[in-house]
């Protein structure tokens, strides 16, 4: 199979392991005689310094011709002070938008080697695994006004929905719970928020086409307690935007450390891959970032993108089983492991696949 994927390391710690994946993704092609064509293009505040915008019309256009998109993560305090529409947020903010990736897909599924390695208790976090379907190219993160006013001293927000972009991320999870074990929690706060009672109203009607998925509505406060206490309540979450950002990296508590969730960013034709997490500014450089949230979005296109489910599934088994021979980054919190850096772990991934 012949694929072309553009590379997009972004700041901080991205371009770290964005070497750990492509390596990764290298291995993999050789072992399955794939081509793979890497193609690499700058977003975020890489991208400010080196063209003046943190993403460029030419990166959208290469994107977009691409068979799929890896990220590695953006944003650091070099550009916090630059005025909002130049920062490296943005940059990822636009790619979604423009092509159109509306559901983003964040599977909490804890390895068994790191039970342990949560401050949960173990008994709690046993056998969870969710599914958290989050919306997002809507509500507060593109509503407009988006504003001060008064002299800066009033700011104006805009949480906005419409019909059909709340129906297709329903559809999302419906289409995700059938697929896995038909539990459908919709996350919203309908007792205050004019969207979410329009969120619940499209849910309710559209539960009647997904006879087989058990549906229900949870209050997003409730739910990141149930999510901490109960975690093995729950199967796919589908909420909104910021709703589904904040649960996710809660949730990442279940498995150990943020640097272990992969995410998958879905429109109907194109598929962007990057981890949860972001630059982590504090150890960037060192070269002690935890590879494996972004090698496991490798794996996460492999399997969505270029439907290879086999090779997705030796990316994930080479992965748990370097875990279980103790190896982990300084991220997680292991007694009796063997603690390394971002190149031995991509190394040890690399022996066991
Ligand atoms: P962060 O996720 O970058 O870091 C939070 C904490 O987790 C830090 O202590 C960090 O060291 C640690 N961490 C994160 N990933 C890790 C990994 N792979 N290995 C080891 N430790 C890891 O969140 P933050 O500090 O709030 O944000 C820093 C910058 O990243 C901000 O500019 C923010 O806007 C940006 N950000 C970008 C993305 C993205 O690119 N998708 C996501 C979140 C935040
Ligand atoms: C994420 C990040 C982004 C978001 C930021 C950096 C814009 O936190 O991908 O989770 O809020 O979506
Ligand atoms: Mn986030």
């Amino acid at each position: 199979m012949k694929k072309k994927i553009i590379v997009l390391p972004g700041d901080g710690i991205g371009k770290e392991i964005m070497d750990a994946a492509v390596e990764v993704l290298s291995t993999v092609s050789h072992k399955y005689n794939h081509e793979f064509i890497f193609e690499q293009h700058e977003i975020g505040g890489t991208s400010y310094d080196k063209y003046g915008e943190p993403l460029t019309d030419e990166t959208v256009e290469a994107c977009l011709r691409a068979d799929a998109i890896l990220l590695g993560a953006i944003g650091g305090p070099k550009w916090d002070s630059l005025p909002p529409h130049l920062r490296p947020e943005q940059g990822l903010l636009k790619i979604r938008k423009a092509l159109n990736l509306f559901a983003n897909i964040r599977p909490i599924k804890g390895f068994k080697p790191l039970l342990h390695a949560s401050p949960l208790k173990e008994s709690v976090i046993q056998g969870s695994d969710i599914y958290i379907v989050r919306e997002l190219t809507g509500g507060l993160y593109f509503g407009t006004p988006r504003e001060r006013r008064e002299d800066g001293n009033v700011a104006v927000d805009t949480l906005l929905y419409h019909r059909e972009e709340i129906e297709r991320i329903v559809e999302k999870g419906f289409e995700s719970a059938r697929l896995r074990n038909k539990h459908l929690t919709s996350v919203d706060k309908a007792n205050v928020l004019e969207s979410s009672r329009l969120w619940r109203e499209i849910v309710e009607e559209k539960k009647a086409d997904y006879p087989d998925v058990k549906v229900d509505h949870m209050l997003v406060d409730s739910a990141a307690m149930k999510l901490i206490t109960d975690p093995t309540y729950f199967d796919v979450i589908v909420t909104e935007n910021l709703f589904g950002d904040i649960l996710s990296d809660e949730g990442s508590v279940l498995t150990g450390s943020i640097g272990m969730l992969p995410s998958a960013s879905l429109s109907e034709t194109i598929g962007l891959f990057e981890p949860v997490h972001g630059s982590a500014p504090d150890i960037a450089g060192k070269g002690i970032a935890n590879p494996l949230g972004m090698i496991l979005s490798a794996a996460m296109m492999l399997r969505y993108s270029f439907n290879l489910n086999e090779e997705a599934s030796l990316i994930e088994h080479a992965v748990e089983k370097s875990l279980e021979q103790g190896y982990h980054t300084s991220d997680l919190n292991i007694k009796d492991g063997k603690q390394v850096n971002t190149k031995e772990m991509t190394e040890i991934v690399i022996r066991n696949l």
